[in-house]
């Protein structure tokens, strides 16, 4: 008891914990036949009780079904940027939009349920293969599971296991479990997103724990396969995203440079700077770009 009541202050902030952010419970719904862009007007952002600004003035127009990029260093904002869109903070200065309404006129559930997403974070928990792809412990749609583990690359080791995707994903509960490798769960977590696509998905650095040819093919895959989708993909390998619409350099909470590769490759600016340093020790071998 001692040792516990050490924790209750935790439990109790938790349990206690009021959303900053409230449903606006007569908010709009998001029309799914019309589909909208996604506007950033001159928005400013710090974290709650911190006052230097980690977005500056960001201004930016995603068209549906375009592929965006947004590319820069560590620290630079990006995932920020990616909480901002799926409203989980409000912009410090200046509005996001969707089609002609700003976000907080929409119900909050809308929004979240616009994207899908693979966080930076992504965790894999000690549930089945198929639980962990369809975050439900319903019904699993067979067809669907299938096709999301194959479309990330994942099926043929699933196929492997004696249990298939009824395998649980860790040994804590079930000697029978297997524990994935890094590159394994990254998958199963970027599964998620392919099993339950939204309007947008966004993927934050998809592949940080892929081998070089893994990562080609997914980049290569989530272009082909979201064809009318929204995709918006964070990415510190260039190589992957050079085929991309539009492409995002940030640095220090700003849009320094934006353009297509061969745009941004022209200017011979920061962009241009990354991916040279990047390309004389990451290539990938012509004969693999089949
Ligand atoms: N919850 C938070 N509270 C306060 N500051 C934060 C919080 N999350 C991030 N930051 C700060 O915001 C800045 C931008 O962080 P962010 O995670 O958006 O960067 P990033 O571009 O995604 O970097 P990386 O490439 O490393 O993923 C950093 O300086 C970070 O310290
Ligand atoms: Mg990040």
């Amino acid at each position: 008891m001692n040792m516990h009541s050490r924790f209750i202050d935790n439990l109790l902030y938790v349990l206690n914990y009021e959303p900053e952010i409230m449903e606006n419970e007569d908010g709009l719904e998001i029309p799914e036949s019309a589909p909208q862009n996604i506007r950033f007007s001159n928005v400013s952002f710090s974290y709650p009780n911190k006052t230097n600004l980690v977005l500056k003035n960001i201004s930016l127009d995603i068209k549906p079904g375009s592929k965006v990029a947004f590319v820069g260093y560590n620290g630079a904002g990006k995932t920020t940027l990616v909480k901002l869109l799926l409203r989980l903070y409000d912009p410090t200065e200046g509005t996001i939009y969707l089609g002609e309404n700003s976000y907080p006129q929409y119900r909050l559930k809308d929004i979240r349920e616009h994207f899908s997403v693979v966080f930076q974070d992504y965790k894999c928990y000690a549930v089945s293969v198929a639980e962990n792809v369809s975050m439900d412990d319903s019904d699993t749609d067979k067809e669907c599971l299938a096709e999301a583990l194959k479309e990330s690359g994942i099926s043929e080791k699933i196929e492997m296991l004696e249990n298939k995707e009824n395998t649980m994903l860790s040994r804590e509960f079930d000697d029978n479990g297997v524990i994935l490798s890094g590159g394994e769960q990254q998958k199963v977590a970027i599964a998620r997103a392919f099993y339950d696509s939204h309007e947008v998905l966004i993927f934050d650095e998809p592949s940080s724990a892929l081998d070089p040819l893994a990562e080609y093919e997914l980049s290569e895959r989530i272009r082909e396969l979201s064809n009318n989708k929204t995709v918006i993909m964070i990415s510190h390998r260039l190589s992957t995203i050079t085929l991309f619409d539009e492409i995002y350099m940030i640095n220090d909470g700003m849009i320094i440079e934006k353009g297509s590769h061969n745009e941004l490759m022209g200017r011979k600016g920061k962009y241009y700077e990354m991916f040279v340093k990047q390309a004389s020790n990451y290539a990938i071998p012509e004969e693999l770009r089949a």
